[in-house]
């Protein structure tokens, strides 16, 4: 029986988490019994949603027990395996926990039966997983963009946002992007085929809103939000009439209490519309969107950047990448060979 090592969460963080908060346990992977199968973590997604996680207060997932792994997706190879729908040698990918070996029961996690269907395996975790569904429904769906319109985009340069702004470009808008630093405002236009960039660094609301309007002359028709207070409320100030502002994330306030909004009364005089997204809600339509992401993924359309961090141990600080701006497309930990 091999040992697992695990990223546990033992407090409650307050604010940015720190290491005080966490715990690497090793402890014996169990006996199998029929019908289980053990999971070989190879890659862990790192998401900003964890953090909610971590807290204690009512969400759409639970939250993380003190004394459990801190929640992840993961994907690795079965490596002991009493289920016959799971052959050792597989690759399976579920929502799992920081830990190198996943017992599973059958429920809860997937075969990746076409490891061709992607260039990297770890596409599952990008493109194909969480992150190219979430940018596929909540701007198809919540953003209905339409071509010819203007879809301005926060977070542009990370993950999600990065996909964002090319799936609207595939649909015919002009895309504008919002993102921390000289360098990732370069890669919104050279990699990621946005129209325009703005740097939010160093700017105060009005220099934001400013820079919207100089970059979005004739308004915005759809606003993807991924970070949330002053650019949101920049954001709003720009919105076209029946303007559509897709709430897709606000990490700007996981770590801190959260702050008001004051510009939503734009949304009263431009008779706009302001939409919670949440991934859980589109899981029956994966189907649908998966073959597509994929092809486009293949077909060069879609270009998927990975920043991929190594060992558990390192689990903490490849986290706070995500609220450090410093992680350069999806964020992943590799935690096995
Ligand atoms: N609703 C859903 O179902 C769903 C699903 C997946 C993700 N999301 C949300 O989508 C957003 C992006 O997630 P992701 O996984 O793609 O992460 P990501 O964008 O790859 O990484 C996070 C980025 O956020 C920016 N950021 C962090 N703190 C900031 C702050 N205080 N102000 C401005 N920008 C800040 C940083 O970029 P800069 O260097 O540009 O600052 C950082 O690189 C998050 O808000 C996440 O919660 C929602």
């Amino acid at each position: 029986m091999p040992t697992n090592r695990r990223f546990l969460l033992i407090r409650r963080p307050h604010g940015t988490p720190v290491p005080e908060d966490f715990q690497l346990e090793t402890s014996e992977t169990p006996a199998l019994e029929e019908g289980q199968f053990l999971l070989r973590n190879h890659y862990v997604s790192l998401d900003p949603a964890m953090r909610g996680w971590m807290d204690d207060r009512p969400s759409y997932l639970p939250p993380i027990s003190l004394g459990d792994p801190v929640r992840a997706s993961t994907i690795g190879r079965i490596a002991e395996s009493r289920n016959p729908d799971f052959p050792v040698g597989a690759w399976a990918s579920g929502l799992n926990g920081i830990e190198e070996y996943s017992l599973g029961q059958g429920g809860g996690f997937t075969r990746l039966v076409d490891e061709t269907a992607v260039p990297k395996i770890t596409n599952y975790l990008s493109s194909i997983g969480a992150i190219g569904l979430t940018a596929y429904f909540a701007l198809l769906e919540v953003g209905q963009p339409k071509a010819g319109e203007t879809v301005l985009v926060s977070g542009a340069a990370g993950a999600v946002g990065s996909l964002v702004g090319q799936i609207a470009k595939l649909k015919g808008c002009r895309t504008i992007g919002i993102a921390g630093g000289a360098e990732k405002c370069a890669r919104l236009i050279s990699d990621y085929g946005y129209d325009a960039a703005i740097d939010y660094r160093g700017k105060s609301g009005d220099d934001l809103a400013q820079a919207i309007r100089e970059a979005a002359p004739n308004g915005v028709d759809v606003h993807f939000e991924n970070v949330g207070g002053e650019i949101l409320d920049a954001a709003l100030l720009a919105l076209n009439p029946r303007g559509r502002v897709v709430l897709c994330g606000l990490i700007s306030q996981y770590n801190t209490a959260p702050k008001p909004t004051y510009n939503v009364w734009q949304l009263i005089v431009q008779g706009a519309r302001m939409e919670g997204f949440i991934l859980t809600h589109y899981v029956h339509r994966f189907g649908e969107a998966v073959p597509q992401l994929a092809e486009w993924v293949r077909a060069g359309k879609l270009r998927m950047d990975e920043h991929i961090d190594e060992g558990i141990e390192n689990a903490l600080p490849a986290f706070l990448r995500l609220f450090e701006g410093t992680n350069q497309g999806k964020m992943i930990l590799k935690i096995a060979e």
